[in-house]
């Protein structure tokens, strides 16, 4: 892997006037084939969901007649109580090397109360020594997007970046939240991101930084309306990003961040969502486990705004050698080594909302320091615990990535 990269800088710094290319596309009826699906409850995030596998993933992610790519809530099953609802966790089987842009277009995200999707970048192997870049995320009724980079210890966002997005007050990206970036352009997220007609986000992943722009459907520049496998991707006009950790004294990007795939899921409640103060702020209650017992049991209120509609994914570099198949990756992947797992363990349903034991654990370690989740600098006071952290902590029973 090494090596690999060291190859690729070369690459990344040549490509930076001329035109990337696209070396993978998800889209249109194929958009599902080269994705593994978690098979497992949320064991991540402790919502209360099972991801389901794929088989029994077909009411979950399909493709529509018009081509958009639907990855959603199970809203039809009637769940007894203390039960959990079924979800869907997928993540691509191609790795994606330093040097990659990335071009989401999404017409609808899911969201609304004890909704928690994501659109997001993992490393393989020891999170967050890895590397985690969440594009795409949001909880609740939350009006905007919220960006992250989560790193191990040694890596901080810069001061003073040249980025349209207000950056958390906490700069280093190793503590449990990362380092959060509040989107500031209008209809990001949400009703008001759906009933314009969606947005497209791009995010760079380069020897000089992490980078990630949004533009509303009105705005998409057209080098990327435009960008084809024969123009190939043209990012110079783009302009200052929403959010930016660029490589520098404070955090260098290619010994923090390795080859990362690409992630796609909708979670319910669990460590942020599910969060008696983080659910409060936009869902108005703050009762014992309002989340769940609002939102998940019984019938669900999960009726038109529950999905994803993608309409595609592409993946742009100087060369198709950035692209590697997970089979190349050394240590097989959590989300890999899960899907033959059994969903059949018992999740903790009923008190992983609010996380009656998350609550003191969790709130304290992300943004906002001790206490509760803060809104300070933007960001809702995410709480993301991976296993190896929560477990030396003694903290939480969580297992595995986290957003
Ligand atoms: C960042 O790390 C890479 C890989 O170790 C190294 O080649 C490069 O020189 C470093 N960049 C800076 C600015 O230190
Ligand atoms: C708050 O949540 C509880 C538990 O689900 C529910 O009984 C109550 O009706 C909710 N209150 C409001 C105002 O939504
Ligand atoms: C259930 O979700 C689907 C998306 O998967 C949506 O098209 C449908 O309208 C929803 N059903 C109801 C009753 O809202
Ligand atoms: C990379 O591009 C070459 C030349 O177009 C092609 O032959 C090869 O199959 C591509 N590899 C992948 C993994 O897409
Ligand atoms: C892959 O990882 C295993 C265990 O860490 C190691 O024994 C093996 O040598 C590695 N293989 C390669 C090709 O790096
Ligand atoms: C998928 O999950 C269901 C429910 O847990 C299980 O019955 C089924 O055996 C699984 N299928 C595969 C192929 O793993
Ligand atoms: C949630 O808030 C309610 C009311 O403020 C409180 O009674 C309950 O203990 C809280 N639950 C947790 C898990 O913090």
């Amino acid at each position: 892997m090494r090596s690999a990269l060291l190859t690729l800088l070369c690459f990344t710094s040549a490509a930076l006037a001329a035109n990337l290319n696209l070396v993978k596309e998800y889209s249109g009826s194929g958009f599902f084939d080269e994705w593994d699906y978690y098979g497992h409850w949320d064991d991540l995030t402790n919502g209360n969901v099972i991801f389901v596998n794929k088989t029994d993933s077909t009411s979950l992610t399909y493709v529509t007649p018009s081509g958009q790519a639907i990855v959603a809530i199970d809203n039809t099953t009637f769940v007894p109580a203390n039960n959990p609802r079924n979800a869907v966790s997928i993540s691509s089987q191609d790795y994606f090397e330093i040097g990659t842009v990335f071009v989401i277009d999404v017409a609808r995200l899911p969201w609304g109360c004890s909704v928690w999707p994501a659109i997001w970048t993992r490393g393989n192997g020891d999170w967050p020594a890895t590397g985690e870049i969440d594009i795409i995320e949001g909880v609740n009724r939350m009006t905007f997007n919220q960006m992250a980079l989560h790193t191990s210890p040694g890596c901080s966002a810069a001061t003073g970046t040249d980025q349209t997005g207000s950056p958390s007050a906490n700069t280093d990206c190793s503590p449990l939240s990362g380092c959060t970036v509040k989107e500031n352009k209008p209809n990001s997220f949400g009703d008001d991101f759906n009933n314009n007609g969606g947005g497209v986000w791009a995010m760079q992943f380069d020897v000089s930084g992490i980078f990630i722009w949004f533009w509303q459907r009105s705005e998409i520049p057209s080098s990327i309306t435009g960008a084809s496998s024969t123009t190939g991707l043209d990012i110079s006009a783009w302009g200052p990003p929403s959010a930016a950790w660029p490589s520098g004294p404070s955090c260098n990007i290619s010994e923090h961040v390795s080859a990362q795939q690409l992630v796609i899921d909708i979670t319910l409640c669990g460590d942020w969502a599910g969060l008696n103060t983080t659910y409060a702020q936009t869902c108005d209650n703050s009762t014992y486990n309002a989340c769940y017992l609002t939102n998940v049991q019984y019938q669900g209120t999960y009726t038109d705004d529950a999905y994803f509609a993608i309409n595609y994914i592409r993946a742009f570099a100087a060369s198709n050698a950035t692209v590697v198949p997970e089979s190349m990756i050394n240590g097989t992947s959590s989300a890999s080594g899960a899907s033959g797992a059994s969903s059949t363990g018992t999740p903790p349903v009923t008190i992983s909302s609010g996380a009656s034991s998350a609550s003191s654990g969790l709130s304290g370690s992300p943004t906002g320091g001790a206490g509760s989740p803060t809104q300070t600098g933007g960001a809702l006071g995410s709480t993301y615990v991976p296993a190896i952290l929560a477990g030396v902590a003694g903290v939480l029973v969580i297992t595995g990535l986290s957003f």
